[in-house]
């Protein structure tokens, strides 16, 4: 049964998923005027979001959420089986979390293929949205095939998600650019058809080419991170200031402003794994990756160098109490997945540092993984709070709150005035002006104007 036409009152839309990448999907098509419904395995998550609660930090969402539950645009089920019958278009969120030799764990977008091969009673367009390696949207198809499914009762398509979070709701409603991997020109006019109503770039391309974009794509932000900090360590040799480095290189439109941030290095759910997956699938293609490789060795090397520099600061770890300001991989998110701050507060624990730790809304998160005690490990509800009596102030999450900081008032609660900037964030003859030693990664061991002086 094909959709008696194309139009948002009558085609209806399903995702599989309700995480970072399937809850903003959604909520962006219905935002846009789509029906959707959306589902996840996990009934508690499903609750959470039917009863108009995220379950996770991201600006906006909310918000969106309420609106669209009461718009009827958007419903979230348990009923997986059910939300694939009743969809003439599904999208594929789940996860792909990497495996220990770094390839991709598709074992979810595996389930999710069975649930629609096991429920399909109409035509579906299925697209790969969860990022995956190339080559994913064919085993969908083998799977739904080896399943005994009627070929023209489906298609794969590719429609990759360049999401990024603490951004997601703008990321969807105002992307650079929509890629769509499809196969026959129904797929990609069912698929162009989606996005018209943004009004942005749209490249129709194959399947393959489609999922290389993606783990291209972030292969590349990773790639211009590990640069920049790879010269970071060097503008410090040299007395240079990386930012205005940067500034200069930025201003080639060929080379562009952005991902020129130098600090403790990238993390987060994507970039760490999609170039591990991509390495991963470049080996079996035996392509040489190597550069690739590099830019993993830099960025695993930043937490290293960040220790080194507090160490510096410092003189003696051992027995020191450090404030650490910001836990997230980012700011605008509670996410601390591959977060520079795992290693580097599992290092100085090592190191017998006791550690006042603040973040506005990873907490909950880190502790988890790294449960509180009195001894060596507190959760401080404020910035200022963490930073009573400590021996240094180290930011590793450039939240903006962190810019409103009294540095007059807080001169008066450390036990030792330094500040280690992991993100370059704060404001550096602020901090000095109130009697810190400020250290900044790439940065001159002293302020710019004392040279020329
Ligand atoms: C990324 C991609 O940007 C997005 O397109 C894709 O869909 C998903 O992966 P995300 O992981 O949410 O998005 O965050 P991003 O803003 O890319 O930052 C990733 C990491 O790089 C963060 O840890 C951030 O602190 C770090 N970063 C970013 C830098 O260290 N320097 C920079 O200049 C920019």
């Amino acid at each position: 049964m094909q959709p008696d036409s194309l139009k948002q009152e009558s085609l209806r839309l399903g995702v599989l998923g309700l995480g970072h990448v399937g809850l903003p999907t959604a909520l962006g098509f219905a935002e846009i005027g789509w029906n959707v419904v959306g589902t996840d395995s996990d009934a508690r998550k499903v609750e959470m979001i039917a009863a108009g609660r995220t379950p996770f930090f991201e600006p906006g969402m909310e918000e969106l959420l309420k609106k669209h539950l009461g718009s009827a645009r958007f419903r979230a089920v348990t009923d997986v089986a059910e939300t694939v019958r009743r969809s003439d278009i599904l999208f594929i969120c789940v996860g792909t979390p990497h495996h220990e030799d770094g390839s991709a764990d598709l074992s979810q977008v595996e389930g999710a293929a069975l649930t629609i091969a096991e429920n399909l009673d109409s035509f579906k367009l299925i697209v790969e949205k969860s990022t995956a390696p190339v080559h994913t949207a064919q085993w969908i198809e083998r799977t739904m095939l080896r399943y005994g499914k009627d070929p023209t009762q489906f298609e794969v398509a590719c429609n990759p998600e360049f999401l990024r979070e603490g951004t997601a709701i703008n990321d969807f409603l105002c992307p650079d650019r929509i890629v769509l991997g499809a196969r026959s020109p129904k797929a990609a006019t069912w698929l162009h058809n989606l996005y018209e109503p943004l009004g942005r770039p749209i490249l129709v391309t194959d399947i393959n080419t489609a999922e290389v974009i993606k783990h291209a794509s972030n292969s590349f932000l990773a790639l211009k991170i590990s640069f920049i900090n790879m010269l970071s360590d060097f503008c410090e040799q040299a007395g240079l200031d990386v930012r205005d480095v940067a500034a200069g290189l930025g201003m080639d439109p060929r080379i562009g402003p952005s991902f020129l941030k130098a600090g403790i290095g990238y993390g987060g759910f994507c970039l760490p794994k999609d170039l591990k997956a991509f390495l991963h699938v470049a080996e079996e293609f035996g392509s040489d990756f190597s550069l690739l490789k590099e830019v993993e060795r830099i960025n695993h090397a930043r937490t290293q160098r960040f220790i080194r520099k507090l160490q510096q600061a410092l003189w003696v770890l051992k027995g020191k109490k450090v404030a650490i300001w910001g836990l997230a991989f980012k700011p605008d998110t509670d996410d601390i997945r591959e977060a520079p701050s795992l290693n580097i507060v599992r290092e100085l624990l090592r190191s017998e540092v006791s550690l006042r730790l603040y973040d506005p809304q990873a907490m909950n998160n880190f502790r988890q993984l790294f449960p509180a005690n009195q001894s060596q490990l507190v959760y401080c509800d404020s910035a200022e709070e963490a930073a009573k009596g400590v021996h240094a102030i180290s930011v590793l999450t450039e939240w903006r709150e962190f810019s409103n900081t009294d540095w007059q008032q807080l001169r008066r609660e450390v036990a030792v005035p330094v500040v280690v900037d992991g993100r370059n964030f704060l404001d550096r003859s602020e901090v000095e002006a109130a009697g810190f030693e400020y250290y900044g990664v790439g940065l001159p061991m002293r302020r710019h104007e004392e040279v020329h002086t």
